[in-house]
């Protein structure tokens, strides 16, 4: 622990030192949560992350998440020095969906308006219209439903077909999923759910039609947070990512938090909801990056043009 503390204010030291802003997601490990706040940075959704990213006067943008995420950050300040603690960082989604195939698809679909989600390659979203995050893409697809669009999604199929029964949108799709949320298992939750009666279930939209079906609140990370805060339970099963869980305790110290189960696990384990990308990024890590000034983003600048479109749509949406 007292290395830990070290580490932590050095790292601290290094971002004041170097004009620098870490920008962390939630299911990062609960130490770089932590730091992200207490050194003035953020911990939040996809969607939030890439608005302080882009809004925060700093140079220098430490991201703590995927790689998408550092991408997106540089898309929307392509003046600003982006790193990563881990370049290898990646996410199933955009592995599922290559820039050739992915514009194929669109090719054989040329009447349809491409919503992509954030989860992707700069060359994807530069092949789209809109960028959507699960904080907003109910209401992005709704809009463009009453605008009598036909729509193109790609690439996670769970929150598109979501989308779809919930909005009624005329939506062809890619078929992609997450990693950690496909392998939530319905059969399991509902007998979790069968040994804790009064527990509601909250869930990413990332989860399976049939979870879903079982959630008592469907949302992204902060969307899941916001009922959990909100609602009136002691106890809730949660279908995503444990990362979450640090959050989800330390905003709720009187509420119960129960990991849904995965295909692997009983109800009791817990470590296997976790994104093995995101379990990349480490203190250490971080605080190697900002020393030696390795692991910078770069986007090439026809595609950061080109991307930028279907980012700047979706953050003057939901201004
Ligand atoms: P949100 O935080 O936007 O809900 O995204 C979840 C996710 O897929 C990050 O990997
Ligand atoms: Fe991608 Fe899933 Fe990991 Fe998020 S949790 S980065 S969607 S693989």
């Amino acid at each position: 622990p007292a290395e830990r503390a070290a580490l932590m204010d050095r790292i601290a030291e290094l971002l004041q030192q170097k004009n620098a802003v870490l920008v962390a997601h939630y299911y990062v490990h609960p130490d770089l949560q932590d730091l992200a706040e207490r050194t003035g940075g953020l911990v939040s959704d996809s969607l939030e992350m890439a608005r302080f990213g882009r809004d925060h006067a700093a140079q220098t943008l430490v991201v703590a998440g995927v790689r998408f995420m550092g991408e997106t950050a540089k898309i929307l300040s392509p003046h600003k020095t982006i790193i990563v603690p881990e370049l290898e960082a990646t996410c199933s989604l955009d592995l599922g969906c290559p820039t050739d195939a992915f514009s194929a698809f669109c090719d054989l679909h040329p009447d349809r308006t491409v919503v992509v989600y954030a989860n992707t390659s700069a060359a994807v979203k530069a092949r789209a219209d809109w960028m959507v995050t699960s904080g907003c893409a109910l209401d992005v697809v709704n809009h463009l439903k009453s605008r009598g669009e036909k729509i193109l999604w790609a690439p996670d199929r769970h929150l598109g077909a979501y989308i779809e029964r919930a909005t009624g949108a005329d939506m062809v799709m890619w078929n992609g999923s997450c990693i950690v949320h496909d392998e939530f298992k319905a059969f399991e939750l509902e007998g979790l759910k069968a040994d804790h009666p009064g527990a509601k279930i909250l869930a990413h939209p990332e989860s399976p039609a049939a979870i879903l079906a079982l959630a008592d609140a469907i949302g992204s990370t902060s969307g899941i947070l916001k009922a959990a805060r909100e609602m009136d339970a002691s106890t809730f099963i949660v279908a995503t990512d444990n990362g979450l869980m640090h959050k989800l305790r330390t905003q709720n110290p009187t509420k119960t938090f129960i990991e849904a189960p995965t295909a692997g696990n009983s109800a009791t384990c817990k470590s296997c909801a976790h994104c093995p990308w995101m379990a990349m990024n480490s203190l250490q890590g971080l605080a190697a990056v900002l020393e030696s000034g390795a692991n910078r983003i770069e986007v090439d600048a026809a595609l950061i043009e080109r991307a930028r479109l279907p980012i700047d749509r979706m953050l003057g949406f939901t201004a």
